[in-house]
């Protein structure tokens, strides 16, 4: 077996007339008669080989075509372009060589439930889709990284371990410490903020923690925030750094991932508009939004456009499920499988939005001043932008003791969530730092927290206190709004969830 020419399924474009080798595992396959049609992946792409019967012995013919799901093997062939084929090219081939036969695979293209997925994650992540949200996942990393050391900001590790309570008292983990509990961190910024007085512009990139009691689509009890924190900054500089910060991200997910973002379904043509400047409305005017006319008329529509929509999936579960009772090709009748199990969940998702509609046109109608936005707020607000969406000055009450009074009116603080479009809701949550001494010692209490464990970061606000701020980007939550997953489970590879950690 001739394997001095092996190259992978990425360079084959520029291997074209050229006899090479290929390794990988069985993606897929189908045999008709005197030809199979073997789908391959190795971590680059998949690759069509096609196996002409006579065209390699008839012992490889037999092998090949009872070859399971996820076997590991080489081939050789020669590489052609072949537009319809996955990934533009194809390979006749000419030998392959198995490396470890796999049978019964248990994750079929016929599609499973969410429970059965994620009690097989470690096999999942070969799907299509988890190697597709993968590889976004790997640019939004990348990107956030170049940003910041693009930008002249230092890094900075801070604890995992801490005793120090950064959001909120009630979602701790609690860890056993040689005999005293500390917890992991909810966040790194008030550490982070230290360093701020020592390099100016840094950042912390790191797992944080949180013992949510939330089973939503956007809660993970582990997932990985980037904090930076700059010195001498106020709230129009920390808003202006996040625009271009999540124009960059976005910029790069397309330049580096636009067959990904295909073949996710992701909206292209609104990822383009990530652009700076987004948009920008207080807490007060979201509040407004929320409980006027045009979130009613808005959220009217929305449930037209709902129902229309589930008029159309069901009638195309109608017609497959018709198709499904005649004869057909064990591939067409597996592929009508898969698309129906999605279109299933798919209208699932419809009706459970249906539901929701009048709900949640009652929450926001019902709007007090006061409290944080509810998720389905943000979502609504979300919903009626076509590009980010700042919402700055929430009422210092729903917001955590950190956070700066506005000098002009104690009723708000210097803060801001950024609302992904589309729906996605809440992916920063930032601020300016309360800088008075006086002011901070006395949130620290309010809050029920006790000053003399806040000794240390109280001091930023002695020697030589500034005006400082920054914000914390979640990455699950900007996967899945770039990729346009709805649950942000699926945007990392070993979720951890209130109800479950699965492997
Ligand atoms: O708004 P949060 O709680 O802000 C902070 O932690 C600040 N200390 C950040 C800072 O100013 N340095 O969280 C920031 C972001 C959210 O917007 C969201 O993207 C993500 O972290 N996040 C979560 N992601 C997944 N699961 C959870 N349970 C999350 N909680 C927050």
């Amino acid at each position: 077996m001739p394997n001095n020419n092996k190259v992978y399924i990425s360079q084959l474009k520029d291997n074209v007339g050229k006899e090479v080798a290929l390794s990988g595992w069985l993606y897929n396959s189908r045999a008709s008669g005197k030809i199979q049609f073997l789908i391959i992946r190795d971590g680059t792409g998949l690759c069509q080989c096609i196996v002409e019967k006579g065209k390699v012995s008839d012992e490889l013919f037999e092998e090949l075509k009872h070859l399971g799901r996820e076997s590991s093997l080489t081939v050789t062939g020669t590489v052609r372009e072949e537009a319809r084929s996955v990934g533009g090219f194809e390979m006749a081939l000419t030998d392959a060589e198995v490396v470890s036969p796999a049978a019964d695979y248990p994750i079929t293209p016929k599609s499973h439930g969410v429970d059965f997925l994620l009690k097989n994650r470690h096999l999942h992540l070969r799907s299509q889709r988890q190697w597709c949200i993968g590889k976004i996942r790997h640019t939004v990393i990348d990107a956030i990284r170049r940003f910041f050391n693009d930008n002249g900001f230092i890094l900075i590790d801070t604890p995992i371990l801490t005793s120090m309570v950064g959001e909120d008292k009630q979602t701790l983990f609690e860890v056993d410490y040689f005999g005293s509990p500390l917890h992991l961190t909810q966040t790194g910024q008030l550490h982070v903020e230290s360093a701020a007085m020592s390099f100016g512009k840094v950042y912390c990139f790191g797992p944080t923690f949180r013992a949510e009691r939330s089973k939503t689509r956007r809660h993970l009890t582990e997932f990985w925030m980037v904090e930076p924190e700059v010195a001498f900054i106020d709230l129009d500089g920390i808003l202006e750094l996040a625009e271009n910060f999540v124009s960059f991200i976005a910029d790069q997910v397309l330049q580096n991932n636009g067959s990904e973002l295909e073949t996710l379904g992701a909206d292209l043509e609104a990822l383009e508009k990530i652009k700076p400047p987004f948009y920008r409305i207080t807490y007060t005017d979201a509040g407004d939004i929320l409980a006027g006319e045009k979130a009613k008329k808005f959220l009217a529509g929305q449930l037209e456009d709902l129902k229309n929509q589930k008029q159309q999936i069901e009638k195309r579960i109608a017609e497959l499920e018709q198709e499904q009772k005649g004869q057909l090709k064990q591939w067409k009748r597996d592929k009508n499988a898969a698309e129906l199990i999605e279109l299933r969940s798919e209208l699932n998702e419809v009706d459970t939005k249906i539901e929701n509609n009048p709900k949640h046109a009652k929450l926001a109608a019902e709007f007090v001043w006061g409290k944080d936005l509810g998720g389905s707020d943000e979502t609504i607000i979300s919903q009626m932008h076509d590009k980010p969406v700042f919402v700055t000055h929430y009422p210092r009450e729903a917001k955590a003791f950190y956070m700066k009074t506005d000098r002009d009116n104690d009723k708000v603080v210097l803060n801001f969530d950024l609302l992904a479009p589309a729906g996605f809701g809440e992916i920063i949550g930032g601020s300016v730092r309360e800088d008075d001494y006086d002011l901070l010692a006395a949130r620290i209490t309010e809050f029920g927290l006790k000053v003399e464990d806040y000794s240390w970061y109280l001091d930023l606000r002695k020697y030589g206190s500034v005006p400082h701020g920054g914000f914390g980007l979640g990455v699950e939550r900007t996967v899945a709004w770039l990729t346009g997953e709805r649950h942000i489970r699926q945007c990392i590879p070993f979720p951890r969830m209130m109800d479950k950690v699965y492997i």
